[in-house]
């Protein structure tokens, strides 16, 4: 079964290879990946370091050409996707000559909105985004959690359905990181901005999702798919459900390359690209990460 068709999806990644050269001959990166984000939901991509996630990231930002396969924005699956999507890369890139505020206009620049009207338009949103007060600071002047929120900030406002965020929170201390989790649930609960989002962290995957794509190590392929059965809002709570616990379980078995079980790949919404994906090619053994996977 293909997507269902009252269901507008704003992602579709259809068996997407990757072959990057190597200096030791063809580096397979991606392997049939194979994933889809209906419009409105939160969907985290968790697997080990090295697995292809930043790379299948660049492209479907259109930062990159796949080898084989396909990517559709919005049901459009032509190639032009560059500026299509709201991107923030693994590394934050707030560029440290610049304000805060200046940071965070330049999606509004790049389309030539005039700079003091693109100023005007950003400082709204800066109480929500908690930096106050930090408009005309220098990024050097600011926290690790801060300068995530600026970089994000700085990407809500790129043009674009569909949010591509590669571990935002990734070099966070765990109480900083536990609150930004909060914080970014909240923004997006009010918002409901279509969302991809890379993690290490099987609680902040399970804690922000509608939607878990979980990958195989390279090369990446989706080797579970699976809904959240978790009501919203949520809050750290939810943690201690049943579901959760179940859920998270069912996630590092296969982190932990000890297969997907029999029943993996059924989709109960029939939002299933991601069926195909499961297949248990590739599969590898003997992997064996902590619950936060390949932290570096
Ligand atoms: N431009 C490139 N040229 C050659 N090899 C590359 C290139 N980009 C990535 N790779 C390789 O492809 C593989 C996947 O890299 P990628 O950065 O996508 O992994 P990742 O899942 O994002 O890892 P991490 O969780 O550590 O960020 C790695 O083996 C990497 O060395
Ligand atoms: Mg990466």
């Amino acid at each position: 079964m293909g997507i269902v068709e009252s269901v507008p999806v704003a992602l579709e990644v259809r068996a997407v290879d990757k072959i990057f050269k190597g200096p030791a001959g063809p580096l397979p990166a991606l392997a049939g990946v194979d994933l889809a984000v209906p419009a409105g939901e939160f969907a985290t991509l968790i697997g080990p370091s090295g697995c292809g996630k930043s790379t299948l990231f660049n492209i479907i930002a259109g930062l990159d050409e796949p080898d084989g396969g396909s990517i559709a924005l919005g049901g459009r699956a032509d190639a032009a996707r560059l500026g299509r999507v709201a991107y923030m890369p693994q590394k934050d890139l707030l560029l440290p000559w610049r304000t805060v505020l200046d940071n965070v206009i330049l999606p509004l620049e790049v389309r030539g909105v005039p700079r003091e009207r693109a100023r005007r338009e950003a400082l709204d949103l800066f109480p929500e985004f908690g930096l106050a007060g930090f408009e005309r600071a220098y990024p050097a002047a600011l926290s690790g959690g801060m300068r995530q929120r600026a970089a994000f900030l700085r990407t809500t406002l790129a043009r674009g359905g569909l949010l591509l965020l590669d571990e935002p929170f990734g070099a966070l201390d765990a109480l900083t990181r536990a609150r930004l989790q909060e914080w970014l649930l909240g923004v997006w609960e009010r918002h409901r901005r279509t969302t991809l989002f890379i993690t290490h962290d099987v609680d902040e995957a399970i804690f922000l999702a509608d939607r878990i794509y979980v990958m195989s190590p390279r090369p990446g392929r989706v080797a579970l798919a699976r809904r959240v059965p978790l009501p919203r809002p949520r809050d750290p709570a939810v943690t201690t459900a049943p579901e959760f616990i179940r859920l998270k379980a069912e996630l590092l078995a296969v982190l932990r390359g000890e297969g997907p079980g029999e029943a993996a790949g059924v989709e109960p919404d029939g939002l299933d690209p991601v069926a195909e994906g499961l297949r248990p090619r590739n599969t590898p053994s003997g992997m064996n990460p902590p619950t936060r996977v390949g932290t570096r």
